[in-house]
């Protein structure tokens, strides 16, 4: 499918397959994101799917294995919905690729991320009315997408635990923000699994499977696992990885952007901050003498437990080049590290280190 998207505001990091971020000043802007400055993650084609002959799969380790239509899938449960952000396991991976490249990777700045109202099915009720069997302990997704993974072709997929699936806020959803969901962001159906990085939120879904095992799905098994600093893809063993899920505790400044000239005096310093289910942001706070003091900042608006919040300060600055840094802490009292340095690997993933943005006063 081709996209033209030249009224987009998106900044595109490649045409195929589609990955797009917005400017982060504009991320700022509303606390739900509209669809067309949702950032776009695809790992290869955006499927054109017929809604009216749209079928889901429900297979594997189930008493009754379905075809549901989406007419027949929307019968099963009232709507449910759930605010939730989507960030990508890759967000803010600029940074680590300043400290060492990261070949073939997409150098995402630190808008990967979005936060919308999700409309859908909860997967709990479908599962139920399906009849899980005894023994199954992971619930795999596939996608009709079609993607290439070191030469092969593949459809995305991923898995969670049953556990997780039948968490009440886990969600088919047909709707973003009030509006079916657009071909970019899974048409006509795709998985929501709030709290977890954005990859096991798999889009344009095709087939469900119950199973005892987690997805030996590619982008399950190799990809969306982190490795220490001195693994690299020639001495990497994937089986050793730690298979990211939660997200974790970050805080990025949005306004003003990294470069920007401002005005002395007063600065109004903008941003979001986001965590991990069971823990919410508690404070954040900000710096401009390179980390000796900080400010803490006004937490204006949050949807917890699985949104973002965002936050903003004044300021005065003085003229000259100067720092800005951000820096979150959660309600156990955990903070971010300072470093980026010591984050760094091979994948380029879950870069919270403090996050820093240069601006000329004058
Ligand atoms: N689902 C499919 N089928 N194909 C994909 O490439 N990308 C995943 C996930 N689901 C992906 C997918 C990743 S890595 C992320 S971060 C989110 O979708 C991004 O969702 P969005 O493009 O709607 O923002």
């Amino acid at each position: 499918m081709t996209i033209h998207r030249i009224e987009s505001p998106l900044i595109v990091h490649q045409e195929q397959p589609l990955n797009a971020e917005p400017p982060g000043d504009l991320l700022r802007q509303s606390f739900l994101t509209p669809q067309e400055h949702f950032f776009i993650r695809t790992h290869g084609s955006i499927p054109a799917v017929d809604s009216a002959t749209y079928r889901l799969l429900i297979t594997g380790m189930v008493q009754r294995k379905r075809e549901l239509s989406l007419d027949e899938l929307r019968s099963m449960s009232p709507p449910h919905t759930v605010t939730a952000t989507l960030q990508c396991a890759g967000n803010r991976r600029d940074e680590l690729m300043a400290v060492k490249p990261i070949p073939g990777e997409v150098p995402w700045r630190g808008d990967v991320i979005g936060t919308a109202k999700w409309r859908g099915v909860p997967l709990r009720d479908v599962l139920e009315a399906v009849g899980v069997q005894a023994g199954a302990r992971y619930v795999a997704s596939t996608s009709l997408d079609e993607a290439q993974f070191e030469g092969e072709k593949v459809s995305y997929g991923s898995s969670i635990t049953l556990e997780k699936a039948l968490s009440p806020d886990v969600t088919l959803a047909y709707e973003m923000n009030d509006e079916p969901l657009t071909p970019e962001h899974g048409f006509p159906l795709r998985l929501i699994v709030p709290g977890y990085i954005g990859a096991r939120s798999v889009k344009w879904l095709r087939e469900i499977t119950l199973q005892e095992h987690t997805s030996t799905n590619p982008y399950q098994a190799r990809d969306y696992k982190t490795f220490p600093p001195e693994i690299t893809p020639k001495t990497v063993d994937w089986s050793s990885g730690r298979t990211l899920e939660d997200l974790i505790l970050n805080s990025v400044i949005t306004t003003p952007q990294e470069g920007e000239t401002v005005a002395a005096g007063p600065t109004r310093i903008q941003g979001y901050a986001i965590t991990g289910e069971g823990t919410p942001v508690g404070r954040v706070e900000l710096s401009i003498d390179g980390g000796k003091t900080w400010t803490t900042t006004n937490i204006v608006e949050r949807a917890d437990p699985y949104a973002w919040c965002f936050w903003e300060a004044t300021l005065a600055l003085s003229p000259g080049d100067r720092q800005m840094i951000v820096r979150g802490w959660d309600a156990s009292g955990q903070t971010q590290p300072e470093d980026v340095r010591q984050l760094w690997n091979f994948k380029g993933y879950m870069n919270n280190a403090w996050h820093r943005v240069k601006v000329h006063v004058t």
